[in-house]
């Protein structure tokens, strides 16, 4: 900046500065000095023009802005060239930004090294994979993995593909569709309701009879489910889509099929192995919960 630019910035900045508080000390005092606020200064036609003076709160507001204005051109860059006490430029927040994000990514690259079941036992590494979780999978499988209707709880030991690491990080990886037919062609209406008897817990011989023959090819002789296809047990108490006779009906009706995204585009190979990391250790908790109970 030339010395004349330089200049040029520092009288304008103080000029305008200086007007504004003398406009209003004289504006303030001129009005609050007067003993009758509410005068009547002048008549039109039997109009009167009262005196009003200048609020105390909005004078306040003016001078408290005033004030940050100078504590801030002391501070910060905005005087010409002067650089601020503080010495703040964009060149140093840049590069804190930079230096902060470098420290991440070395973080993240040590991580990718240390296999993802030791990972859930360090608890740096675990908040950390809960910062990428709750900003990337917080919004359906819920705040704390505990999921809701139609999304699965992360939390407990019921897995659609099973619990090993490697299925944890290809859900993540590649994503997962769910693939339950609908039945409300292939089957009737009487059909169906003894199938959601059957699967609700009153058991008859019609029902079993259908079980075995359209459903235990997926979901297993005794219904324990299938992690390879990713099929629900239907024996325990967890329910995807709910577990009375209703909901049980509605899901053979019209089938189900649950999408969960790929998010190999969206995060990198070490944040995926931090993000496995973390859901691990969710149910290791519950795991140690139900041991000490
Ligand atoms: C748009 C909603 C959505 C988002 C976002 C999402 N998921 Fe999912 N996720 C699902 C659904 C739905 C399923 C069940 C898929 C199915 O029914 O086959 C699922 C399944 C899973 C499974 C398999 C669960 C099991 O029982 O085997 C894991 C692990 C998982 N998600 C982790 C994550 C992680 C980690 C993230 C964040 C990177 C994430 N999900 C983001 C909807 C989502
Ligand atoms: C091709 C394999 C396949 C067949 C055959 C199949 N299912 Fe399914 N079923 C699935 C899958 C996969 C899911 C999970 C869907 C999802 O994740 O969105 C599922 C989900 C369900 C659910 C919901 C479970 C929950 O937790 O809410 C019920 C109930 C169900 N199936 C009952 C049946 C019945 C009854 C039959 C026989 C008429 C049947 N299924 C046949 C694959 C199958």
């Amino acid at each position: 900046m030339s010395d004349f630019w330089n200049a040029w910035v520092w009288v304008l900045v103080i000029a305008f500065l200086s007007f504004i508080s003398w406009l209003l000390y004289s504006n303030y005092i001129d009005s609050h000095s007067r003993r009758d606020h509410h005068r009547l200064d002048e008549t039109h036609d039997g109009i009167g023009e009262r005196y009003a003076p200048i609020p105390v709160w909005w004078a306040v507001g003016m001078w408290l802005t005033i004030v940050f204005a100078v504590a801030y051109l002391v501070l910060y860059p905005g005087l010409g060239r002067f650089p601020g006490l503080l010495n703040w430029t964009t060149e140093k927040a840049l590069l804190d930004e930079q230096k902060s994000n470098t420290i991440l990514q070395e973080t993240l690259k040590k991580y990718r090294q240390v296999d993802v079941e030791k990972l859930a036992g360090d608890p740096q590494a675990v908040l950390l994979g809960q910062r990428i979780f709750r900003n990337n999978c917080a919004v359906c499988h819920g705040h704390k993995g505990e999921g809701s209707w139609a999304f699965p709880n992360l939390t407990d030991d019921d897995w659609l593909y099973g619990h090993s690491a490697d299925a944890i990080k290809t859900s993540i990886t590649e994503g997962r569709t769910g693939a339950m037919p609908a039945w409300k062609e292939t089957l009737q209406a009487t059909q169906i309701e003894q199938l959601a008897q059957a699967i609700s817990g009153t058991p008859t011989e019609e029902g079993d009879a259908l079980y075995a023959s359209y459903c235990a090819a997926c979901h297993g002789a005794n219904k324990e489910g299938n992690p390879f296809l990713g099929v629900p047990n239907l024996a325990d108490d967890i329910w995807l889509y709910g577990g009375s006779f209703d909901e049980i009906k509605q899901s053979i009706l019209v089938g189900r099929n649950g999408e969960m995204p790929a998010h190999k585009e969206m995060l990198s190979a070490e944040k995926i192995h931090l993000l496995t990391s973390y859901i691990l250790s969710l149910s290791t908790k519950k795991e140690e919960g139900a041991a000490n109970e």
